[in-house]
């Protein structure tokens, strides 16, 4: 006997075909703030198919450390921010990530959560991103969590950090080239560099990185530098004086 699919036009079984579909992707679209963002990861070499046991990028002397920590930075940003804190300052909803230890057991926890996310009583309270975003994704946001200044580590040097702020700022607006400043830029990079290099990380990794760092790396000497260098402090610093 035929059965009734068999008898259905081939134009209205592709319209069935095309209603469950759209049912599939409202169900994705309603955890939609949960599913993963995908991560650009061509600024980094592919790790291959096996899981490492270690943070392949924490050296800060690497090769990739700086393209691992910008990528991580969105993708950390995309992903995680939403429920473990804006620049992983944790607001109480999910653990506090830069606190978990740069090493090797800190790696295979963080690996842990990462793969398979964290269900209780049939909850999900988070979303695995292994499959979805890969290890590359997954080392970059390691190396950006764990490399952020402990809490408060800023504090003793806001009144300075600010000035060099104002300072650039005053420069950019000033309209003068980067060269006929060049004295006070230098002593404003050598100071960032100074500050950068006190920074310690909660986690125990061997640098951190912050706004002093990427505004002094930013310093090289070009008017686009002291610009770009003048919005990082202007970005990553408390506003008021
Ligand atoms: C929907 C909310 C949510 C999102 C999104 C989320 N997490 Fe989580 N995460 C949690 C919660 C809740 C826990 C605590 C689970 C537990 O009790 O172990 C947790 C725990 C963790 C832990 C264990 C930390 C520790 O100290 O025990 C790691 C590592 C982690 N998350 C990494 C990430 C990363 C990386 C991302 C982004 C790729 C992410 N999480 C996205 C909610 C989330």
């Amino acid at each position: 006997m035929i059965t009734p699919k068999h008898l259905l036009p081939l134009g209205l079984l592709a319209s069935v075909t095309a209603v469950v579909w759209s049912f599939a992707t409202i169900e994705l679209r309603a955890h939609g703030d949960v599913t993963p963002q995908a991560v650009d990861t061509s600024g980094l070499p592919s790790l291959g198919e096996k899981w490492l046991e270690e943070n392949p990028w924490r050296d800060p002397n690497g090769e990739y450390w700086e393209a691992a920590l910008e990528v991580g930075s969105s993708a950390y940003n995309q992903n995680c921010a939403r429920c473990h804190g804006l620049g992983a300052v944790s607001g109480g909803l999910a653990p506090d990530l830069r606190k978990l230890e740069a090493n090797m057991s800190g790696d295979e926890w963080y690996l842990e959560r990462f793969r398979n996310g964290y269900t209780q009583n049939g909850i999900t309270k988070m979303p695995g991103f292994g499959e979805l975003l890969g290890q590359e994704a997954a080392w970059a946001i390691r190396t950006y969590t764990e490399t952020r200044p402990g809490e408060n580590a800023m504090e003793p040097h806001l009144d300075t950090l600010q000035g060099h702020r104002d300072a650039l700022n005053e420069h950019v607006a000033s309209g003068k080239s980067a060269e006929s400043n060049a004295e006070q830029l230098t002593t404003v990079k050598d100071s960032l560099v100074e500050i950068a290099g006190k920074l310690e990380t909660a986690s125990g990794a061997p640098k951190a990185d912050s706004a002093p760092r990427r505004a002094a790396a930013a310093l090289d000497g070009s008017d686009a530098g002291v610009a770009a260098a003048a919005e990082i402090l202007t970005i990553g610093l408390p506003a008021a004086k």
